[in-house]
């Protein structure tokens, strides 16, 4: 205030005097205001080192013993085991192969694209540097939306490796069509929140922002998400049997929240069973995959076979998936996370519950369907033993949840669709310009 006293009185004087006060007082605000971002950021430091603390404790890390042989137990280990994983060159399919081969098993990842492959591999490699680990990884070029390119595929794998100890049927598509981003103003409930996320057009709640494609092939005239979902990979399951049954293995589909029965509960799919005119072929397909694994699981247990089927669910992943307009919200979930990590939304922690789905170990209760549905990843992280109990609960007996549950006529008339699908290869039916000459024989359960 003194330099105000080398002002000559009057008006300029006073100003003087307020303009300082106003200087001195931004400053004290200035003060304020950092001291508060300073005591902010020490919080956020004390919360976010709890936090990794905590999930470090509870972190879902899985050990070679748990992907061992189950009839190895109490016996030396034979060779290590091979994993087959599909779309495995992003998202979930790359987290799932850094986790088992960390575990020390020999990986092959089932891409479309070589290249994408390698960088997966090398990704991979990347990370566990300096881990000690026998994992090992190669890559199998397979597109699984033809049954052409599954079929090749199959037999290049049962020549390399005659025993197979998991298949994840992981590769999946949505086809993205509008959005309506006006709803983004009707978010005025938990409910409606739920619907905005929700792939499907017409949910209960009332409809969604987000819509599928219709009318989506292949260049062999499958719908894409169903010749992707069920069709390519019913191939790879059918022809790979009698490998997955030598090496005591097991299928592991990634399945969805998101899967619907609607389309079948309006009859729908016996006029379009692929859903290529209809507008939720993401949820419809998803939903026969759970079909195809209690269909599976009942044959094959009524077949004596040991091989097993079981369909988790990673919850809302952050990866290359979900709809463009989630993916602008990315930020906002990375904010959060800044302050709360375990809100990480992360490919290792959707791969967890299918991992955790994996490792069960025994022979297959005759139960029809197994599903760690309610397990999402980021469940699974934060509380193993939550998902352990639920797995244990639902594993053991035939759950039916509303409309995921297939009926026999379901399951009967799914198979009998497939096969009859691929049986018209060659015939002039859909896929027919791509089968080659013979593939007709080559096509018979193995
Ligand atoms: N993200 C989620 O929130 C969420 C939630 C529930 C279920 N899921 C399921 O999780 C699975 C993996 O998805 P993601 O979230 O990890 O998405 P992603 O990062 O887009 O991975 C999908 C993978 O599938 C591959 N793929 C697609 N079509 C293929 C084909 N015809 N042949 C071979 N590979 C093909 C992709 O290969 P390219 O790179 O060559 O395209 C990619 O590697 C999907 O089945 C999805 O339905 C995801």
């Amino acid at each position: 205030m003194i330099w105000c006293l080398f002002f000559p009185a009057g008006s300029r004087k006073v100003c003087a005097y307020f303009f300082t006060c106003w200087l001195v007082n931004r400053s004290l605000d200035m003060i304020v205001t950092v001291l508060y971002c300073v005591g902010f950021a020490i919080i956020c430091d004390a919360v976010n080192r709890y936090c990794k603390r905590r999930l470090e404790e509870k972190e879902w890390t899985f050990t070679q013993s748990d992907f061992r042989d189950g009839r190895e137990a109490g016996t030396r280990q034979g060779g290590r085991r091979v994993a087959i994983v599909t779309g495995a060159n992003s998202g979930i399919g790359l987290a799932l192969v850094e986790q088992l081969v960390a575990c020390g098993l020999h990986v092959v990842l089932a891409c479309r694209n070589v290249a994408k492959a390698q960088r997966a591999i090398d990704t991979v490699a990347e990370r566990l540097a300096g881990k000690d680990h026998h994992g090992s990884m190669e890559i199998l070029q397979v597109d699984v939306s033809s049954p052409a390119s599954c079929l090749a595929a199959a037999a290049e794998v049962r020549k390399r490796h005659p025993k197979i100890g998991f298949l994840f049927c992981n590769a999946g598509v949505v086809q993205y069509g509008s959005q309506r981003l006006s709803l983004f103003l009707q978010l005025t409930s938990l409910d409606r929140i739920r619907t905005f996320f929700n792939l499907s057009r017409v949910t209960p709640e009332g409809p969604c922002f987000i819509e599928e494609r219709p009318g989506v092939v292949t260049a062999e005239g499958y719908g894409t998400s169903f010749a992707t979902h069920v069709l390519g990979h019913y191939v790879l399951v059918r022809q790979l049997e009698q490998a997955l049954e030598a090496g005591n293995g097991c299928l592991v589909w990634t399945g969805s929240r998101g899967s619907s029965n609607q389309w079948i509960v309006k009859g729908e799919h016996l006029k379009d069973p692929m859903c290529v005119t209809g507008d939720e072929p993401y949820g419809y397909t998803k939903h026969l995959q759970d079909t195809l694994s209690v269909a599976l699981n009942r044959e094959w247990c009524a077949r004596g076979r040991c091989v097993r089927s079981y369909v988790g669910c990673p919850g809302v992943v952050l990866t290359e998936l979900p709809p463009p307009a989630l993916l602008l919200l990315k930020p906002i979930v990375w904010a959060i996370a800044f302050v709360l990590p375990m809100w990480r939304i992360s490919p290792q922690r959707g791969a967890a519950v299918l991992l955790h789905l994996a490792s069960l170990k025994g022979t297959p209760t005759p139960a029809v369907r197994h599903q760690v549905r309610e397990g999402d990843g980021r469940q699974a992280a934060l509380d193993k033993k939550y998902v352990m109990e639920f797995a244990e609960r639902v594993g053991a007996a035939e759950v039916g949840q509303g409309h995921w549950a297939a009926t026999d006529d379901e399951q009967q008339w799914l198979v009998g669709y497939l096969e009859e699908l691929l049986s018209q290869r060659g015939k002039g039916g859909a896929g027919a310009g791509s089968a080659a000459e013979g593939e007709e024989e080559e096509w018979k359960l193995l």
